[in-house]
């Protein structure tokens, strides 16, 4: 088990499966992009299958998540699902992505085990799209949500992180979308991890902004406080049901002291938290041969020491170095 010093037990690992990414969302990467990990750094598909048999065998993960940068780029995607669903015990397991593969892609990663899909779109508007993520791929957004829906990659979450002058006036179209779509629609505040290190919290659009400008068109109820559980999103029933809208505070009502997350970074590194300083090298104990059990154990004694929190609110705050594209969602 991954336990820490404060009593929380991590039972959900995300992997970041590439840092590299088809859009440049301006609140992730800049325009040119990044320095991207190196080929030889990244680790293999059967290097991420086995850190993942350890930490389902050994650690007592129950659910994996893939992410990116965009995980759809890798590759060996549909194979590296496959033989996670053939793990015993079998997690459950979902992909965070921008959506633009799905289109080509959802069937077959149903057909290989996965079960969900958590798909990232800030508007309805394709120039503002254009505007925020400077690629012109709304449409290819719209026809992969519609395909992880036919494909049964269900329910169907969408991500949306509101922007200051952008798309901050959407909260209740993007809403009256979801539900008519039916896909739940969850808000994430916007967290300082751009590579530009260009978030300011003033002007920043916070979970009651989102709130008071959807009850202009809705009635929302709150869903209660027992169904949080670590769930980072809070979520409320829209006009009687069944459709719920969850809005993660990650800034402004952070959910640390229940977070139940580990992460691994395409290059092999065990991050405790999002917004970690120090990571923990797996990688090197890998490919030194190291037995099943020496990679646990360095696993646990990294998840021991991981923080009480994020620290944002804490006048000695700093971003830390790895962007959000090169840590995963
Ligand atoms: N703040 C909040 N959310 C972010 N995401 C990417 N960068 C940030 C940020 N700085 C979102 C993406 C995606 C999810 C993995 O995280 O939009 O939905
Ligand atoms: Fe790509 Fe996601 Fe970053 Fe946007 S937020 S550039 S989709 S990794």
């Amino acid at each position: 088990m991954l336990i820490d010093t404060y009593g929380r037990v991590a039972t959900d690992l995300r992997v970041s499966l590439t840092d590299r990414c088809n859009l440049r969302c301006t609140y992730c990467m800049p325009e040119e992009g990044l320095q991207w990990l190196a080929k030889p750094d990244l680790l293999t598909d059967d290097e991420i299958v086995r850190l993942i048999d350890i930490a389902v065998t050994s650690l007592g993960i129950k659910e994996v998540r893939f992410t990116g940068g965009e995980p759809l780029l890798r590759p060996g995607l549909v194979g590296i699902v496959e033989r996670v669903a053939a793990l015993h015990p079998r997690p459950q397991m979902s992909l965070t992505t921008n959506g633009i593969g799905l289109g080509r892609t959802a069937t077959a990663l149903k057909a290989a085990g996965l079960d969900r899909v958590n798909v990232s779109l800030d508007t309805l508007r394709p120039a503002t799209f254009k505007t925020l993520t400077r690629r012109d791929r709304h449409k290819d957004v719209i026809e992969g949500l519609q395909a992880a829906r036919d494909a049964g990659l269900t329910p169907v979450k969408v991500n949306t992180v509101l922007m200051p002058g952008l798309n901050e006036d959407e909260a209740p179209d993007l809403l009256a979308w979801a539900v008519e779509h039916d896909y739940e629609l969850r808000f994430i505040e916007q967290m300082p991890l751009d590579a530009q290190h260009g978030w300011k919290r003033e002007g920043m659009v916070t979970a009651g902004d989102i709130l008071a400008s959807l009850r202009t068109r809705f009635d929302l109820t709150p869903e209660g406080t027992d169904e949080r559980g670590s769930a980072p999103a809070e979520r409320w029933i829209v006009d009687g049901g069944p459709h719920r809208v969850g809005v993660i505070a990650s800034v402004t009502r952070p959910f640390c002291s229940a977070c139940d997350r580990t992460r691994l970074t395409a290059d092999g590194q065990i991050r405790t938290c999002l917004f970690a300083q120090e990571e923990t090298d797996l990688r090197a104990a890998l490919r030194s041969d190291a037995p099943d059990e020496e990679i646990a154990r360095i696993w646990r004694l990294a998840m021991w020491g991981k923080k009480a929190g994020a620290g944002l609110d804490d006048p000695s705050f700093v971003q830390p170095d790895r962007p959000m594209s090169a840590i995963g969602g």
